[in-house]
This record gives structure tokens, sequence and C-alpha cells, in this order.
């Protein structure tokens, strides 16, 4: 009796592994028809050609060819939430960097402040690229809001030596670096690099009392915290984070692994970070949380301020952060931008009072210091944003 206690009579043991045979297969070709489905679904949808993160070393040959080139240094360049709010057009031995409104963000950016940084630092590359193709490239700048967006137009002459050499190695190599840091200061040598990156019209003012970066985290907590719980600035950005291979697919935005969130928030971002979901109070703390640590993880801060104020000075700020940001990536050295800090009236302020930068226009906050580099983040292609002319 005990040897058949737990044994089934044998026609319900036959259904039994008949019902199981018919689930696993089924399950089997479900998996199997929906990674096919999966594809067919990703071969069907047009796919933006990506930049890949490589330039021309040697002088590129003709007018087009030159010009394709210096675009795809452009593009490279750092915008805000990665929306590479930029277009060019190409006729002959001119390119007219023009910018895209319907790439701005209104509610973060509202007077296209980051926007114009965005198109300054495209500028500076594409001008790096030229010298270090041995070009003599000449801009005009368009009055603000000009004609068709239109910013600036770049013209070049041949026959000059090739400089900047080591800034355009460093552009196929700069990024952001949203990793934690080392909590190692920056070499004075370097600090003094870095500093002589910046033009007549700016100034760049340096923390590295271990103190001060503390405060300044405590104020980047609460700045992100209240950022996140803004439900329509929260809405705006949560539209340029990308899910799965979104960013990969659309070639903009900034990807999920990219934000190097910690914890829950890591595989919970959908929600977290979704303004419509209950569950964005603990996206607020997390994101603060880590942009915290983040500050205090640093070996100095910096900030590129407008010694004059005003709509004028914003893109060649852009210019300004790009050098700033090229040469730290010749140093070796890691930045992040922790902008949510001088895009609120709040705390802008408080800010330049950190930095004894009273009465100065704060274009670009920044923490330095060492970490591994994180992988590129993606890029729409020079043919996406570009219309070449022939002249
Ligand atoms: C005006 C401006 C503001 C930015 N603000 C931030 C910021 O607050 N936090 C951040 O992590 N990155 C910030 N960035 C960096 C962009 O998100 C980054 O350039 C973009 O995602 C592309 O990545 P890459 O720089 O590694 O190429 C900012 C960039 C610009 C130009």
């Amino acid at each position: 009796m005990d040897k058949l206690r737990g044994r089934q009579p044998r026609p319900e043991r036959a259904i039994q592994r008949r019902r199981f045979l018919i689930l696993a297969g089924g399950a089997a070709a479900y998996l199997a028809l929906r990674s096919h489905r999966a594809w067919a679904r990703r071969a069907a949808r047009p796919q933006p050609v990506l930049q890949p993160w490589t330039l021309p070393d040697e002088p590129p040959a003709g007018a087009l060819e030159t010009a394709r080139s210096l675009v795809a240094a452009a593009v490279l360049a750092p915008s805000l939430w990665n929306s590479q709010p930029w277009r060019f057009e190409v006729e002959g031995s001119t390119i007219r960097l023009v910018a895209d409104g319907q790439r701005s963000l209104p509610i973060t950016d509202p007077a296209q402040r980051g926007l114009m940084i965005s198109l300054g630092a495209a500028l500076e590359n594409l001008l790096v690229a030229a010298r270090a193709y041995g070009l003599r490239p000449n801009v005009t700048y368009a009055p603000h809001d000009g004609p068709g967006g239109l910013v600036a137009e770049v013209t070049w002459s041949n026959g000059d030596l090739r400089r900047d050499r080591p800034m355009f190695g460093a552009i196929v190599e700069r990024r952001t670096n949203r990793r934690m840091y080392d909590e190692r200061g920056i070499l004075a040598p370097n600090r003094a690099q870095l500093i002589a990156q910046v033009p007549e019209g700016f100034l760049l003012h340096w923390i590295d009392d271990r103190d001060r970066i503390e405060s300044v985290a405590d104020l980047a907590h609460q700045a992100i915290h209240e950022r996140v719980l803004d439900r329509r600035a929260e809405a705006e950005q949560y539209s340029w984070m990308r899910f799965d291979d979104d960013a990969r697919r659309r070639g903009d935005g900034v990807s999920v692994d990219e934000l190097e969130l910690g914890g829950p928030a890591r595989w919970m971002a959908g929600r977290y970070f979704n303004p419509e979901s209950w569950f964005l109070r603990f996206g607020a703390q997390s994101a603060a949380k880590q942009a915290r640590s983040a500050v205090r993880s640093a070996g100095a801060l910096a900030l590129l301020v407008a010694v004059r104020g005003g709509e004028a000075q914003w893109l060649t700020g852009g210019q300004a952060y790009e050098r700033f940001a090229l040469k730290a990536t010749t140093l070796g050295i890691a930045h992040q931008p922790i902008n949510a800090l001088i895009e609120s009236d709040r705390y802008r302020a408080e800010v330049l009072r950190q930095f004894a930068a009273g009465g100065e226009e704060p274009l670009m906050l920044l923490r330095l210091g060492h970490s591994k580099s994180p992988p590129p983040a993606v890029r729409r292609n020079v043919a996406l944003v570009a219309s070449f002319r022939n002249s």
C-alpha cells in the first residue's frame, strides 16, 4: 500500500504528461514566433542610420567629402538630453548651422539657452575638425533668431598647417560620464589647462574644497528631487528617456543604461520616472540620492559663466564648454553637467553664491573627476541632419 501511496493511476499520469507536452510545445512555439515577430517588426521599421564614432584622420579629398566629415564631427557634440537640435545646410565650401526648433525642450529650457549651448558645442567640433584638416575656417554669427533658425555660417579656405590635432582626437573620445568618480582631485597644471580653454567674456569658477562640494551635493539633492516631482518638466524629460533599444532605433535621447541608475530605479525606470505613475515619488528620491552621491564623488566642481549675461553669449558659451570638455578628455578627466541646479531660478542664486560668482550668468555646472569612460551615446547620422547642394 505504502509503495502505491503518492503514485497515481496510470491514465491520469498519461493525461498530465500529454498536457505538459502540449503546454511546453505551445510555449516553445510562442517564444519562437515572438522573437520572429519582434525581428519582423524591427525589419519593417525604417532604421535611422546611426553615426559611428569615427572620423577620417587624414584631410578628406574634395569639397563634398570635407563638408561631410566636418558635419560628422559636429554631430558628435553634447546636447541637452541628446536632443541634437541641429541641421546643416551645405553648399560648396559653406556650412550653415541651423537650429531645429522641433527638438527644443520648451519647459526645461524655455529661453533656449541649453539649445544654443548645444549648437555652440556642435559649431566648436566643426571648427576643431576644420583646423585639424589644415583648413582655415571663418565663422559669421547670425543674430539671435536668425532667418529660418540660422545660427552661424562657416566657410573655409585651403592651405593651412594642421592644428588642434589632440582636440580633434578627443572629439570621438569625449563622453558625458554619469558614473561615480573616485574623489581624487584635479592636479593644478591640469586645472590651469582647463581654465585656459575659456575665452574672454567667460570665466570658469572652481570648487575643490570638500565642505563646499558637500554643500553643492546637498543642493543637487534638493533640486533634482523637486525637478522630478514637477510633472510638466518630468513629462518633457521622460519623452527623451529611452527604453529597450529605442535609443539605438531613433538615434537620440538618453537610454536608461546611460543614466547609471542604481537599485530598483534601474529596472523600474519606466515607472519611477513616468509622470503619470504613482511610483514617481520613488523616482524623485532615487534620482536625488544619486545626484548627491555623484557630486560628492567628484574631485572638483566647475561653473562656466558669461561675465555679461544675455543671449548673445550662449552660442559662444557652448563653444567654450566643448573646448573645455575636449581638453578634459585629452587629460583623462571625466565630467558631467549637473544643470538642474542652474536651470531652476530657485537654486541658481545659491549656486552663484557657492562659487562666489554673483552678477554673472551661469551656463554650465560640471562635476569633474576620475572614472572609467562609458560607451558612446547614439547619434543621428550626417545623412539625416544635413542637406547638400552644389554651389
Ligand atoms: C546644455 C546642456 C545641458 C546638459 N545637462 C545635463 C545634465 O544636467 N545632466 C547630465 O547628465 N547631462 C547633461 N548634459 C549632457 C547630455 O545629456 C549629453 O551630452 C547627451 O546625452 C549626449 O551624450 P554624450 O555627451 O556622452 O555624447 C547636458 C548637455 C548640454 C549641452
